[in-house]
């Protein structure tokens, strides 16, 4: 094999042969997963890469293959600078598939391992998903243990029951509730009420095995998320629901979509106070999302969406709409020490050849 030299990526300063080998190797990566995606264009990993928000930590390696333009592997840690769950970090590791099962992956953990011992981190945080086998394989080895499982899911919106989607929007009290929506930027007057369910959404979903507590998003930090998204292009809708007579929000849900890819609208977020739930509020916002889709725009062939095995409320609703499993993802935890003994342990086999620095 050939020397790799593992390098720390400057995010916003990199060379255009970096943001192009960087934009070969996660198209290369996705291709698995997904393999009718289109490559991922180099302006897009750039966009990507330079808009990261302030308030996250994050730092990339790569795997450079010695004498040529291409990254063989990629490593990313990452966290919020906050005073949350201050135990966690998160990490990605990525191997092209030519260059798998020679230790690479291992090599890449190493410098992982390090930035979050350096950092005080002492709970390393990865996803997965059913698409893409090795990555289980490779956290099992290492150690990993299963935090939550989510389905995937994707509506298609040629054959959605319009007939549901009506009956879902009437029958309501119109004297108690109002749904509108916000388009784009959340309003200057409503931003701590959408930092509150986004919080109530975050923090009532289950988590069921992550060793992780509740955090919280501060109206700063979603102004500075949105401005990120909003300069990467992509674009919003949030529907919510107001009780009238107390102006206090109800619930809401998003969607999102790019104009890269107009036919792919993705949907997160959606979550109704518990004090308000069981009224059929969650059903309310859903086709009145679906609904507006569809009348306004037409490129939209589908809404994916992701949750976790345990949301029972939410797969139902789900269901019934018609949203179709297509995916298995899964968070995984492992100590960093408990990582790091792994390493210890197979530094024996270390790959002749391989260079790193
Ligand atoms: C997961 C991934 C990074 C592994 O990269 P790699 O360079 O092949 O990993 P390594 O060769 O260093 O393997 C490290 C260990 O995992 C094991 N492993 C890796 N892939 C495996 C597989 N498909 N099946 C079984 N074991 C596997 C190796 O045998 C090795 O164990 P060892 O220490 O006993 O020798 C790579 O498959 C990948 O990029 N997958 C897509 C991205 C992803 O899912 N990442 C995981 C989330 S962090």
């Amino acid at each position: 094999m050939s020397n790799i030299s593992i390098l720390e990526l400057d995010h916003n300063n990199a060379t255009d042969a970096e943001y192009e080998a960087f934009a070969t190797l996660s198209s290369q990566v996705r291709l698995e997963e997904s393999p009718d995606a289109s490559p991922i264009t180099v302006k897009d990993a750039k966009a990507e890469l330079q808009n990261f928000p302030e308030s996250l930590f994050i730092k990339s390696w790569v795997g450079w293959i010695d004498d040529t333009p291409r990254f063989a592997s990629n490593g990313v840690v990452w966290f919020d600078h906050d005073d949350e769950n201050t135990h966690a970090i998160n990490f990605l590791v990525r191997t092209i598939p030519a260059y798998r099962r020679q230790g690479l992956g291992r090599k890449m953990l190493q410098v992982l391992v390090n930035s979050a011992r350096e950092n005080g981190r002492t709970l390393m945080i990865a996803s997965t998903n059913a698409r893409e086998t090795a990555g289980e394989e490779f956290l099992k080895r290492i150690g990993a243990e299963r935090g939550i499982e989510k389905r995937g899911s994707e509506l298609s919106l040629a054959d959605i029951d319009t007939s549901l989607i009506e009956r879902w929007q009437s029958g309501f009290d119109d004297s108690e509730f109002a749904l509108g929506f916000w388009d784009g930027t959340y309003p200057d007057e409503h931003i701590e009420a959408v930092a509150e369910l986004t919080d109530m959404t975050n923090n009532t979903a289950p988590r069921d095995n992550l060793s992780l507590n509740d955090f919280h998003k501060s109206p700063a930090r979603l102004r500075e998320e949105e401005g990120d998204m909003l300069r990467t292009g992509t674009q919003r809708w949030t529907a919510y629901i107001v009780n009238r007579e107390t102006g206090r929000f109800a619930g809401f849900t998003q969607v999102l979509w790019n104009p890269n890819a107009p036919d792919m609208v993705v949907q997160d977020g959606t979550g109704v106070f518990p004090q308000f739930r069981g009224k059929g509020l969650g059903r309310w916002l859903k086709a009145a999302m679906v609904d507006r889709i569809v009348r306004e725009r037409p490129e939209a062939k589908s809404v994916s969406s992701s949750n976790a095995y345990s949301n029972a409320a939410m797969l139902r609703i789900n269901d019934e709409l018609g949203f179709k499993p297509n995916n298995s993802m899964c968070t995984w935890q492992v100590e960093t020490e408990k990582a790091a003994a792994y390493l210890a342990e197979s530094e024996q086999q270390d790959t002749p050849g391989l260079l790193t620095e």
